[in-house]
């Protein structure tokens, strides 16, 4: 009798009220398609420490209050310091919350992004999240590729392989992919499946329109990156008047139309700001009618 009320406990896990509803990346990983991401808690540039760790903690323990079960974060933000700071703040994590991350990519001394995507680096960047975020075993990690923004051409078959050889050892459970194209997708999946694609999309920026709507039809999550604009706030007219109309900001407009453009898209979000976080969390639950949809559909990608 007990087994089967675990069991119902287990298996009936509340709904949740987060805008969107949630995402099923993989039988054993389910998350709030209203996510966060972790990027802005570490210092300027995303490099250092914060200047106030108590109000990043904060952060991450409002991100947990509201709901999210979805946390995205690479060992390289600061580097180390943003995963040290969410194993401060969430260890032991709650059994629902998902942390997804990255690797591909190590700091420089000048706080430069070079690339890490030796099989020995990946191996190293793989440890090294497993150890400062305190897991045995990392739930999905994204392979960067790419440049800054965009994806450069070429075979990405040596670096995925090198991760797909982890996931076979049980140090990651699911392979993701970030800053990719369609063709370095095809060949992603010809070496193992993958849960995910992480690349930059926004209400202003629509190169990979064709590609939600394919990996949609795949089951495949999108995880848009600089959602709000990133280092740049989002610069649009029809944004700011469509905004205005609704009596609301352009984040919110501009989260709320990512969430409605697609049910393969995941919101990942990025701030320090506990009062941002909120705004961000209650923009995405706006309801767009069907007039500014078209507008904002109309903005020039
Ligand atoms: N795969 C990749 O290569 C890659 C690259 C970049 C980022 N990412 C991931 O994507 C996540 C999102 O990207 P992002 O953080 O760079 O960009 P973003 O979410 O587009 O924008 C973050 C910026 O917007 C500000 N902001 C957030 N909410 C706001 C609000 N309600 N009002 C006013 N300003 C607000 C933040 O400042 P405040 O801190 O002041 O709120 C921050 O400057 C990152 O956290 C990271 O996890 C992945």
């Amino acid at each position: 009798m007990r087994l089967l009320a675990t069991m119902l406990v287990v298996s009936l896990s509340p709904p949740t009220q987060l805008s969107g509803g949630t995402y099923t990346l993989a039988d054993d990983v389910t998350v709030t398609r209203v996510g966060y991401g972790a990027m802005q808690l570490a210092g300027p540039n995303v490099f250092g420490p914060p200047a106030d760790v108590d109000a990043a903690i904060a952060v991450l323990r409002e991100v947990i209050e509201l709901g999210i079960t979805h946390i995205d974060t690479s060992d390289f933000y600061g580097p180390h310091t943003t995963n040290q700071i969410i194993k401060q703040a969430l260890h032991p994590y709650p059994d629902e919350l998902h942390i997804v991350t990255k690797v591909g990519a190590f700091r420089d001394v000048k706080g430069g992004w070079p690339h890490a995507r030796t099989p020995e680096q990946l191996r190293q960047a793989v440890h090294d999240n497993l150890i400062h975020l305190g897991l045995e075993a990392l739930d999905v990690v994204n392979l960067r590729m790419g440049g800054f923004d965009s994806p450069t051409p070429g075979s990405i078959a040596e670096p995925f392989e090198a991760l797909a050889q982890m996931q076979q050892e049980e140090l990651i459970t699911h392979l993701g992919i970030s800053t990719v194209s369609e063709e370095q997708i095809a060949e992603a999946q010809s070496i193992a499946p993958i849960v995910c694609v992480q690349n930059f999309y926004n209400l202003a920026h629509r190169v990979d329109d064709g590609l939600i709507d394919s990996l949609a039809e795949q089951g495949i999550a999108y995880v848009p990156y600089f959602p709000l604009g990133g280092f740049t706030p989002l610069q649009s007219d029809t944004l700011e008047s469509v905004a205005s109309r609704l009596d609301t900001t352009p984040m919110s407009v501009a989260l709320a139309w990512l969430l409605q453009r697609s049910p393969n898209i995941l919101l990942i979000p990025g701030t320090s700001s506990v009062g941002h976080l909120r705004d961000n969390v209650a923009g995405a639950a706006l309801v767009l009618p069907d007039d500014a949809l078209a507008e904002l559909n109309g903005i020039a990608g």
